[in-house]
C-alpha cells in the first residue's frame, strides 16, 4: 500500500515552483493506476517521490507502512532496490553495457548467484521478444526495443511496485500497444502495484483507476 499525507514538493530554484501541493492519496496493493494531466502538472514529481528518488518538502509518504521520511539515504536506496521497478521515458539504460548486462544489473546489486542471474535475464529478454539481441548495446537498438529492455530490467527483481513514466511516450502505436500489454501482464501475473504516467488516452482507459493532476493538485480520481 502506498499512502501520501499532506505531501508538497517545492522546487527552490531561481524561481520557486510548487510542483505538488498538499496531496493526500492512498493506492492499494495490486492497484493499477494511470496518472494523467497537463505538462508541468506534477506527474513525474509524484512518481519520483513515491519511488524515493526525491524527498517531499512537506508531508509523509508510506510504503507498506514504512515512512520514507524516516529512512536514511542508504535505507531508501535499499527499499528502491528491493521493492520498486522504474521505467522512464528515456530508458536510463547504461550505454556501455549489453542488453543482457543491463537487465542483469539489479540482480547483481542484490547479490544473486551468477548462473541464476544469467537465466533470469535471458528469460526476461525472451519475454520482451529480444532474445536475439542479448549482446547489443542500447545504441544498437530502436526506441521501442530500448523501452522493452528497460521494462525487462525493471521486472528483473519481481518488483511489488512498478512505476512507469510515459513508457509508451515516444513509440509508434503498435510498439506502444505491445509495451502496454507487457505492463498489464506484470500486473496480472505478479499482482504488482502499477503507476503509469501517460498522455495517451488508450493507456489511461486500460487502467481501472485514473488520477488526474492539475497544477500540483489532484483534480480527479476515477474508477471504472
Ligand atoms: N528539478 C526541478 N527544479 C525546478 N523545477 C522543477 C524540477 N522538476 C520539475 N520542476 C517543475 O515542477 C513542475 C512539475 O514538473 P513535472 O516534471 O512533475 O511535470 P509533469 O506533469 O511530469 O510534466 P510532463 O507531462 O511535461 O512530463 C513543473 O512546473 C516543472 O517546471
Ligand atoms: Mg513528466
Amino acid at each position: 500500500m502506498i499512502e501520501l499525507a499532506g505531501v508538497s514538493k517545492v522546487f527552490d530554484g531561481k524561481r520557486k515552483v510548487v510542483a505538488l501541493e498538499n496531496l493526500d492519496l492512498v493506492i492499494g496493493r495490486g492497484e493499477m493506476v494511470a496518472i494523467v494531466g497537463p505538462s508541468g502538472s506534477g506527474k513525474s514529481t509524484l512518481l519520483n517521490l513515491i519511488g524515493g528518488l526525491d524527498r517531499p518538502s512537506q508531508g509523509e509518504i508510506r510504503i507498506d507502512g514504512s515512512a520514507l521520511g524516516g529512512l536514511s539515504d542508504d535505507e531508501l536506496t535499499r527499499l528502491r532496490r528491493d521493492k520498486i521497478g522504474f521505467v522512464f521515458q528515456f530508458f536510463n539504460l547504461l550505454p556501455t553495457l549489453s542488453c543482457l548486462e543491463n537487465v542483469a544489473l539489479p540482480l547483481h546489486l542484490r547479490g544473486w548467484p551468477r548462473k541464476k542471474i544469467d537465466e533470469r535475464a535471458r528469460a526476461l529478454l525472451d519475454l520482451v521478444q529480444l532474445g536475439n539481441r542479448l549482446d547489443h548495446t542500447p545504441e544498437e537498438l530502436s526506441g521501442g526495443e530500448r523501452q522493452r529492455v528497460a521494462i525487462a530490467r525493471a521486472l528483473s527483481i519481481y518488483p511489488p511496485i512498478l512505476l512507469a513514466d510515459e513508457p509508451t511516450g515516444n513509440l509508434d502505436t503498435r510498439t506502444g500497444a505491445e509495451i502496454l500489454k507487457l505492463v498489464h501482464d506484470v500486473h496480472d501475473r505478479l499482482g504488482a502495484t502499477v503507476l503509469i504516467v501517460t498522455h495517451d488516452a488508450t493507456v489511461a482507459h486500460s487502467c481501472p483507476r485514473t488520477l488526474t493532476l492539475c497544477d500540483g493538485h489532484i483534480a480527479g480520481d476515477e474508477r471504472r
